[in-house]
């Protein structure tokens, strides 16, 4: 383990397939360099050691991304150019050019990890991050990251013959991550990645894993309804882009007022949170209310509720037989598991 991460150590087809294959991860660094340093010419000299010009060509565009926890440099900006300047000199000083820096559009992009006393420099085999599914997203209010998503279900302990139910499924982030699971859909196949561009990589080796098939895929039965018409457009909208929407019953509906669509199953919600979509006193309201729907149409349901609202288990008035802390970029949030069984609306 790693702060934010873990680490693992194998061949390059290991790493295509984690990069290809990996629902939860954000991105997958290739550590090049760890060093000790005190100041900005420590980091200087402990980036130009590292043979760049071996890993990737001087045609190659740059962005150099610094991050620091307790780091005794004022400034991160001046620590980046520092790095892209002993990137540059060891071009320069073996091939008498240097590479050009795209910050927008970055071929290879070098990330350094700057802790009190000591560094790691790491080539990023992603690119892009990998959230970023490569089929176009329509944004409705509030989306989760597609990888919290696919968290989010993993977590659940959902199986694919079971119905997967979000009742307020805004455009239907769940929904798409749960689908391309149970069709065995790599959530990489449809895009790029940063290991392309380095000079390591092998277009055979790749083409031969990136057609590689994991499970036999299965049918899903997926349902997922939303009070705004919008919102139900995007979801329809996003589907149809990972190519997942037959699978998916979309219906516009009241959380508060649907019905169950099947005896028994895995409910997953993500309730409006934060000043754009819902006041602290709406979410106060509609949590009660949640709770009772819960308990009156859903027993025999195992149900999720993913939010950064920690008054939630209080107001919703339901025992959770799990809290899981999750982290939505810097907002601390929980999963929440309640277990409706028959009868415990009498209790
Ligand atoms: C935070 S968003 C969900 C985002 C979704 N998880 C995604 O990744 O796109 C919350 C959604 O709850 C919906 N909503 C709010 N109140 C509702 C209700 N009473 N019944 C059904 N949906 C509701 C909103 O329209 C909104 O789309």
């Amino acid at each position: 383990m790693t702060p934010g991460g873990v680490a693992f150590s194998g061949t390059w087809e290991a790493c295509y397939r984690a990069n290809l294959w990996s629902r939860i991860a954000s991105r997958i660094l290739w550590r090049v360099g760890d060093f000790q340093y005190a100041n900005e010419k420590d980091l200087y000299d402990a980036a130009k050691k590292i043979a760049w010009h071996e890993y990737f060509t001087v045609k190659r565009r740059i962005r150099v991304n610094v991050t620091a926890q307790k780091s005794p440099l004022k400034s991160l900006e001046f620590a980046t150019l520092k790095v892209k300047d002993a990137v540059c000199d060891r071009f320069r000083d073996k091939l008498g050019s240097r590479p050009d820096v795209d910050r927008a559009a970055p071929d290879v992009r070098i990330h350094v990890f700057l802790e009190e006393a000591k560094g790691t420099l790491y080539l990023d085999t992603s690119g892009e991050a990998l959230f970023k599914r490569g089929w176009r997203m329509d944004i409705a209010e509030a989306p989760l990251r597609e990888n919290l998503a696919a968290g989010i279900i993993l977590l659940s302990g959902w199986k694919f013959d079971q119905p997967l139910l979000d009742p307020m499924c805004g455009g239907g982030t769940l929904l798409s991550e749960a689908a391309a699971m149970a069709r065995g859909r790599a959530p990489g196949a449809k895009r790029d990645f940063g290991f392309q561009k380095l000079n390591v990589f092998s277009s055979s080796v790749w083409e031969k894993i990136r057609d590689e098939r994991r499970i036999d895929p299965v049918e899903p039965r997926l349902y997922g309804s939303d009070t705004d018409p919008d919102a139900l457009k995007a979801a329809r909208r996003n589907l149809g882009a990972a190519g997942v929407e037959r699978w998916v019953k979309l219906e516009q509906a009241d959380v508060l007022e649907r019905a169950a669509p099947e005896p028994a199953g895995v409910l997953v919600a993500n309730p409006p949170y934060g000043e754009r979509i819902g006041s602290p006193e709406e979410l106060a309201a509609l949590y009660p209310k949640l709770g009772d729907a819960l308990k009156k149409k859903f027993a025999g349901w195992n149900c999720f509720i993913f939010t950064a609202d920690l008054r939630l288990p209080k107001l919703i008035r339901l025992q959770p037989s799990r809290r899981t802390p999750l982290w939505n970029g810097a907002m601390e949030c929980r999963l929440y598991e309640f277990r409706i069984v028959a009868g415990s609306n009498r209790a």
